[in-house]
């Protein structure tokens, strides 16, 4: 038999099955918790950083990413408040400006309350998610991929920088990858550090309904649980 726990996220008490994550029981009661490196029934990495929750400890808060954190009895989660929503909107904004067209990131950026750019565009085609790499490993047992190298250096590669024979041209990584999941109609040039037109009008009417899922598309791509 699976063990229960009940945990409140949000002050909704919530029956949860031991050892799952917390973001997996917040998507499954339909708890919104931006997340772009969570992929489900893969391993997570905690490495986008947009699924920071507050985790209420004895009266103090600890900020941490509910993708790597596990239901424990008891345990308080606040997931949408102004210290977590201010960071939140700091980690998108961060993660627009390394990869300014990808569509998949602003679309999240827009729902973090994102507008506009204050940091430097870099314009890089990877924000080192690992997605891809976690699906080649788990799902396909392939080890085609990897990441290699350190700090700004840090990529993902096959080894050698070779062809990979492991490879099973499943494509996978590429349909998981932020960077080409609805890409952006084109690249945001420095000064028009603003979000596209579309994500401003499904916030807008997200605005307008806002204790009701209204099927955004903003999950698109990341099964937020509602695709
Ligand atoms: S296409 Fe190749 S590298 Fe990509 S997930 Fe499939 S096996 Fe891995
Ligand atoms: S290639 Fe794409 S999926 Fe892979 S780590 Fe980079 S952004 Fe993520
Ligand atoms: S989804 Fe949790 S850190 Fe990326």
């Amino acid at each position: 038999m699976i063990p229960y726990v009940t945990l409140s996220i949000d002050g909704a008490l919530i029956k949860a099955a031991k050892g799952t994550s917390v973001l997996d029981v917040a998507i499954e009661y339909g708890i919104c918790i931006p997340h772009l490196c969570h992929v489900p029934n893969l391993s997570d990495l905690g490495a986008c950083r947009l699924c920071i929750v507050e985790h209420v400890v004895n009266g103090r808060s600890k900020v941490t990413t509910s993708c790597t954190l596990r239901v424990r009895e008891g345990m308080v989660i606040r997931s949408n408040t102004e210290r977590i929503r201010h960071l939140r909107r700091n980690i998108a904004e961060l993660l627009v400006a390394q990869a300014p067209n990808s569509r998949a990131i602003q679309d999240i950026a827009v729902r973090c309350g994102v507008k506009k750019v204050r940091y430097p565009f870099r314009n890089e085609n990877c924000v080192l998610c690992g997605r891809c790499v976690r699906v080649c490993s788990e799902m396909w047992q392939a080890k085609a991929i990897g990441f290699v190298g350190r700090g700004k250096d840090r990529k993902v590669d096959t080894p050698f920088s070779q062809p990979s024979e492991a490879c099973k041209r499943c494509g996978t990584c590429i349909d998981l990858c932020p960077m080409t999941i609805t890409p952006c109609d084109g690249p945001m040039k420095p000064g028009e550090e603003y979000l596209c037109g579309k994500c401003e009008s499904q916030m807008m009417e997200a605005n307008s309904s806002p204790d009701q899922c209204i099927w955004c598309d903003l999950g698109e791509g990341f099964q937020c649980g509602r695709y």
